[in-house]
């Protein structure tokens, strides 16, 4: 029961547990990744008392830094990527001296030993008995050196005692995955992995389960008898930044398909799961990736879309194409834009397509899921547009969090004429508090040791297989894999909505793409 001072929105969650006093080590500590989203969330958890009074934070990286430097810097990262969160001068200085630094390199042994040694004399000090997550925040390629590394040190030998976070992309295809899940699973056992997917962290993909298995109006309608096809959309309007050394090799495929919209896709799609432990969903949501297939297997062309920016307009400012970004090969043939047509071998799904489509440098940012309703079987009312539109149900996961539904209503007058309007819902308006950054959530739930909002070794595996003859087609070369033609490479305008391509992979079948 809620007493008077309690916040009723907030009775019955579950945010009193705090986790078990550990030393998180961060790999990657002078990273991109470290300065923007980590270390702010370590810092918000921290303020906001989520973390155990133990709790120490040991950065892990190349560069010869003293403590007392990588101080500095996680406080120039907070002061440049989260102003707003420094709060007293008091808060800073105590959070500063949980942090500690280990010079390694990462295929050496000897960095290593350094590191066991320096987490020992922590544990004495600071009474963090032996409880460890190592954090791999380095580039992918490393990942499985690292794990080799600690286990041959010795350093992941109590399952019960530590925990390995691995950032994406959990491997480059799905071979390479195996392979990492292989060493991976030699030297820990499953429940140690935690395999990230910053997405999973987000309030309104969570909230794709709430939606659909709290309420019982909408799971009726929710499969191929109601449903004409589903559209999710990834749009972001930043280029690809500084990061081309990692994006020219893995493109929007590998970086936003497998993990990001596959993860959005199954929670989508998923049967509902038997309880919310972590197999629980983790279990359905492998099931209905085992049950997805590109829509034409046999032409990939027809049912998957590529296409790279061109120089263009964003935001009233010029900007360069893809090929003419820093450290980009010039004759580079890697996509920035993604579109896909699924089907989903399933009772539920059989003959709904699912249409996947995100990119680099597109008009706005924004990520959705809209669920297009089957239309009445016969229209008895004239409607102000020149159709009838479908209903739509827009689940939206950035900006705007929130639900809105369109349906049709009478519009006012002696006549009877239809127009399409908006239900909406909130999430600013509705709860009236800020949604905590998705690295916030899936860190605390590491240190707490609860997996279920991170990728399973199969799960991450059955995503590979899915975009597998994707990318086979693409990257073949001439003559090779049974085919001397791969699929186009379309170029779109910065700034626009994607190749014109994309709307005819729609358009094949009269449906188009949401304008947004
Ligand atoms: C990352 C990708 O995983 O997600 C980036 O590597 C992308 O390329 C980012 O920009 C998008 O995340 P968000 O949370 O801003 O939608």
């Amino acid at each position: 029961m809620a007493t008077l001072t309690e916040n009723p929105l907030r009775v019955g969650l579950n945010q009193e547990r705090i986790p078990d006093p550990c030393i998180l080590v961060q790999f990657g500590a002078s990273g991109d990744l470290a300065a923007r989203k980590l270390i702010p969330a370590y810092y918000r958890l921290f303020v906001q008392r989520r973390l155990p009074p133990e709790f120490t934070l040991v950065g892990v990286a190349r560069r010869d830094w003293s403590h007392e430097v990588y101080r500095d810097k996680m406080r120039a990262a907070l002061e440049e990527f989260a102003p707003q969160d420094l709060g007293p001068e008091a808060f800073w200085q105590d959070f500063a001296s949980r942090l500690f630094y280990c010079r390694l390199d990462i295929g050496e042994a000897e960095g290593y030993l350094r590191l066991k040694q320096l987490l020992g004399q922590l544990d004495e000090e600071r009474g963090t008995r032996g409880n460890r997550v190592f954090y791999l925040a380095v580039a992918p390629d490393f990942y499985a050196q690292a794990i080799q590394q600690l286990g041959a040190a010795g350093m992941l030998a109590d399952p019960t005692k530590t925990r390995v976070v691995i950032e994406k992309p959990f491997g480059h295809d799905l071979t390479s995955a195996q392979e990492l899940n292989r060493i991976v699973q030699r030297l820990c056992q499953e429940e140690q992995v935690y395999r990230i997917d910053h997405y999973l962290g987000k309030e309104t993909v969570q909230n794709l389960l709430v939606f659909r298995f709290a309420n019982a109006i909408f799971e009726p309608l929710w499969n191929r008898n109601y449903i004409d096809h589903v559209q999710i959309t990834v749009a972001e309007t930043v280029g690809v930044e500084d990061r081309a050394g990692y994006y020219d090799a893995a493109g929007a495929l590998r970086d936003m398909v497998q993990n990001h919209l596959m993860q959005i896709y199954c929670l989508t799609a998923m049967e509902p799961p038997v309880s919310l432990r972590s197999d629980g969903v983790r279990n359905e949501k492998t099931k209905v990736l085992q049950a997805t297939r590109l829509a034409d297997t046999r032409n990939v062309a027809a049912a998957a879309v590529r296409a790279q920016y061109g120089p263009g307009w964003i935001g009233g400012k010029p900007v360069p194409g893809y090929r003419q970004e820093p450290n980009v090969n010039p004759n580079s043939q890697t996509p920035t834009y993604v579109a896909l047509k699924l089907e989903c071998d399933t009772w539920r799904w059989q003959g709904v397509p699912f249409y996947l489509r995100t990119g680099k440098r597109l008009a706005k940012k924004v990520s959705e899921v809209a669920i297009y309703f089957k239309q009445v079987p016969l229209s008895l009312f004239p409607s102000a547009a020149r159709e009838v539109s479908p209903n739509i149900l827009v689940l939206r996961i950035q900006p705007n969090e929130g639900i809105s539904l369109r349906f049709e209503a009478k519009m006012p007058g002696p006549e009877i004429r239809t127009r399409s309007v908006e239900m909406d819902f909130r999430y600013g308006t509705a709860f009236g508090s800020t949604t905590p950054d998705a690295y916030e959530r899936l860190l605390l739930d590491c240190l707490l040791g609860d997996p279920t909002l991170f990728t399973r070794a199969d799960e991450v595996e059955a995503a590979w297989r899915v975009v597998t003859p994707v990318l086979s087609a693409w990257e073949a070369q001439p003559g090779g894999n049974g085919s001397s033609v791969a699929p186009p490479l379309y170029t779109y305008e910065a700034g626009t909505w994607g190749p014109k391509a994309a709307e005819d992979l729609l358009a094949q079948s009269g449906r188009r793409w949401r304008r947004l």
